[in-house]
Parts: structure tokens; C-alpha cells; sequence
């Protein structure tokens, strides 16, 4: 069954762990938090501080969405607050192999991000110490920007990339202007967990607005 992943960024900072809640009752699987440091990306977001408060605030995993220069700084306490899954742009990553294993090593789940531009063949050396790619979708920084679509064809080599390789357990996870509509676009092309922002919490009933992604996820 396909995955979903609300992104917070598109909650009510003032009610976070309401919020949440109301996600994990609407029956998400994930809790997708994005990071931003004003460098890598032009906004600045939220830190461990906040990962750490919400913590107790759902029994979900905790995806982290690290949008931001030298994550090695700061992956130790990412996973201190109560990170269970943690991603970085291959973008960022002069040592990847390293960062990969920073984060393994501090007992949290490791993903790479690649943005719209950066091809599918840049994940060859690294495949097989991931437990889960994500592939965006739109130019990281904001929440509400359209799906590109383009990046379709990159989730079907990615997920023949994984395929071929027999390394079925890795997660294609998918970010970025996805909604009803969009959400079979990805699946289709291999994907198994889908990141959404202002298709879930711009929306009044949230269980709502999740069932309408998985069910254009599952057709
Ligand atoms: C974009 C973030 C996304 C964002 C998605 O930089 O990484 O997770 O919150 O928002 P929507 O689903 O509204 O495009
Ligand atoms: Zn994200």
C-alpha cells in the first residue's frame, strides 16, 4: 500500500500537535517535517527544537527532510529529538557515503533527495545503502508550487535502478505538488510513498483529502 506523508509545512504552526493528530486520525503513515536554512533554499523553517516537541505528539515516523548546507552538523541532533527517517540533497553532499552513514549510525533510517535537475545516475554508487530515495518534484523551498512533470520519468529509472538491483526494500518516496491528481502519476511510475502539503492541510477534513490521494494512488 502506498505511503502517505503529510508535510507540516503546510500546518498551523501555532497548533502543530493538533494538527498532527488530526493527520494521524485521517490515517497518514508518515509525518514529513522540512528543514530549511535560508542557503540551500531560499526559506528558513524549523530545527530540532520543534522536531523534539512534537515527538510525543504521535506514535507516527518522524521523516526529516534536511533542505539545507553541511547536514552533518546537525544530523546527530535531528536524531536526538526523535528523527526515524532522515534525508539529505545529493546536492549538498561532498561526502555522501559518509553522511549516509552518520545517520545510520545514530540509529536513524537514511534517504537521498535529488531536485528536479539532478539526474537518476548520480544514485548508481550509493544504492545500496539507502533505505529510501526521494525524488522531487518541485524546485525545494516552498509548499503549493506545481508538479513538474518531467521528473516522472526519472521515478521509473529510479525504480528500475532498484528493481534490477533486487533492492525492493528501498522506499521511492515522491515531494512536490502532490494532490489527487498527480498522485497516480507517481505510482504508476514506481513510486511508494507520496509527500503532501497543501493537498492535505489546506484542506478542512484532512481524512478526506488523504483517502482522495491514496485512492488516485492506488487506480
Ligand atoms: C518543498 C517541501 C515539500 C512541501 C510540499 O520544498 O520539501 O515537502 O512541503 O508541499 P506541497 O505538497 O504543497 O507541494
Ligand atoms: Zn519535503
Amino acid at each position: 500500500m502506498t505511503k502517505i506523508a503529510p508535510s507540516i509545512l503546510s500546518a498551523d504552526f501555532a497548533r502543530l500537535g493538533e494538527e498532527i493528530k488530526d493527520v494521524e486520525q485521517g490515517k497518514a503513515d508518515w509525518i514529513h517535517v522540512d528543514v530549511m536554512d535560508g542557503k540551500f533554499v531560499p526559506n528558513i523553517t524549523i530545527g530540532p527544537l520543534i522536531v523534539k516537541a512534537i515527538r510525543p505528539h504521535t506514535e507516527l515516523p518522524l521523516d526529516v527532510h534536511l533542505m539545507i548546507e553541511e547536514p552533518d552538523r546537525y544530523i546527530p541532533a535531528f536524531a536526538e529529538a526523535g528523527a526515524d527517517y532522515i534525508s539529505v540533497h545529493m546536492e549538498v553532499c561532498r561526502h555522501l557515503h559518509r553522511t549516509i552513514h552518520l545517520i545510520k549510525e545514530s540509529g536513524v533510517k537514511a534517504g537521498v533527495v535529488l531536485n528536479p535537475a539532478t539526474s537518476a545516475e548520480t544514485l548508481e554508487p550509493i544504492l545500496a545503502d539507502l533505505d529510501y530515495i526521494l525524488l522531487m518534484t518541485v524546485n525545494p523551498g516552498f509548499g503549493g508550487q506545481a508538479f513538474i512533470p518531467s521528473v516522472v520519468d526519472k521515478i521509473v529509472t529510479v525504480n528500475r535502478m532498484v528493481k534490477s538491483r533486487g533492492l525492493n526494500g528501498i522506499e521511492i518516496q515522491v515531494d512536490g505538488g502532490v494532490d489527487s491528481k498527480t498522485a497516480e502519476l507517481c505510482t504508476a511510475a514506481g513510486a511508494t510513498n507520496l509527500v503532501a502539503g497543501s493537498a492535505i492541510f489546506g484542506k478542512e477534513d484532512r481524512g478526506a483529502a488523504i483517502a482522495a490521494i491514496r485512492h488516485s494512488a492506488e487506480k
